[in-house]
């Protein structure tokens, strides 16, 4: 690795990080770069972020932003949206293999057949998948946004890509009929309706807030299915002291960070993305280094997936 050879001649105490630091606001600086943090990334990670955000937020601060560099700490299909979206900068993602299971659940044939057997139904994309399918949908949504995406469509029959539970959880907020792909997040999934229930036996005064990737029942038990960062305003804006998170363990460090009067526990401990852990701080200065990661897409796809995400972005 690029930077071993320097750390290894650093001497004092305590260097090492001090020197890992160093080095990032200097490549930060070289790269003219904007570091984006996903709100499940490792806290050293957000702790050295310009901003940390869920998925639409990030989404809507990447199309803005003007920066050479955007280095994107989170998962590849979140830097694709980051290129869409900003075809001016050049947009890293700070580790090589950091992927979402739950995208690649699906892709471009995959959703031709299924088009094929549901013509008439509008395609909604969870913003959880590749810049390719994103070009095949006609609108992409986030959790943050998907009830007001999906209300929107001016038609009654959705096909909804690729999370059947984010899927579901919307169709029981609207009045559409709604064809749920088969997708999942595998780490969401873990968390089991007998986990809330225990833990709210404990915890009886704790407001419950899962993600709405979680199963069914488990929405079912909590008090609101929220995406990350309205997770964080809630508990915020709440005036409950006693938390009961039912999403990734990363979210715990802003939670905590944030509300150092307010208690938090996680709903599970196996609540725990590894494709969102792979980031590090010594990841994020490599992947500068090296200005590896670079993410490319067609400009014919580029065009189609933008339109999908344009249109969200219009709706609030
Ligand atoms: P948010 O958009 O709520 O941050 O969620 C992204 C995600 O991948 C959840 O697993
Ligand atoms: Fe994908 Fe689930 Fe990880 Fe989110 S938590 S990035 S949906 S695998």
């Amino acid at each position: 690795m690029v930077i071993q050879s320097k750390v290894a001649v650093i001497e004092r105490p305590g260097a090492e990080l001090i020197w890992l630091q160093e080095r990032f606001l200097e490549l930060k600086q070289e790269l003219k770069a904007v570091i984006v943090a996903h709100n499940y990334q490792r806290p050293e990670v957000q702790d050295i972020a310009d901003f940390v955000g869920d998925s639409l937020e990030l989404a809507r601060r990447c199309a803005e932003v003007k920066a050479e560099t955007i280095v994107f700490c989170g998962v590849h299909f979140m830097a694709e949206t980051a290129a869409i979206l900003n075809p001016t900068s050049t947009v890293l993602l700070a580790h090589p293999t950091a992927g979402c299971p739950m995208a690649d659940m699906i892709d471009v044939d995959a959703l031709r057949e299924w088009k094929e057997k549901y013509p008439r139904a509008t395609v909604v994309a969870y913003v959880n998948t590749t810049a390719a399918v994103k070009a095949e949908s006609d609108i992409c949504c986030t959790s943050a946004n998907g009830i007001k995406v999906v209300e929107s469509v001016p038609n009654d029959k959705i096909l909804f890509i690729p999370d059947k539970h984010l899927g579901h959880y919307i169709s029981t907020r609207t009045n559409k009929k709604m064809i749920l792909y088969p997708g999942y997040c595998i780490t969401h999934v873990r968390l089991t309706a007998e986990q809330v229930k225990l833990a709210k036996q404990h915890y009886p005064q704790a407001k419950v807030f899962v993600h709405p990737e979680c199963q069914e029942e488990v929405i079912e038990l909590a008090d609101a299915a929220l995406s990350t960062s309205q997770i964080i305003r809630y508990a915020k804006e709440s005036p409950a002291t006693t938390f009961l998170i039912g999403t990734e363990e990363g979210i715990l460090h802003r939670l905590r960070k944030e509300n150092p009067g307010k208690t938090f526990y996680l709903l599970s401990n196996s609540l725990i993305c590894p494709n969102m852990k792979k980031t590090r701080l010594e990841t994020v200065i490599e992947t500068m280094e090296l200005k590896r990661n670079r993410i490319t897409i067609p400009e014919e796809i580029r065009l189609k997936a933008k339109q999908a995400l344009d249109l969200m972005l219009a709706v609030v």
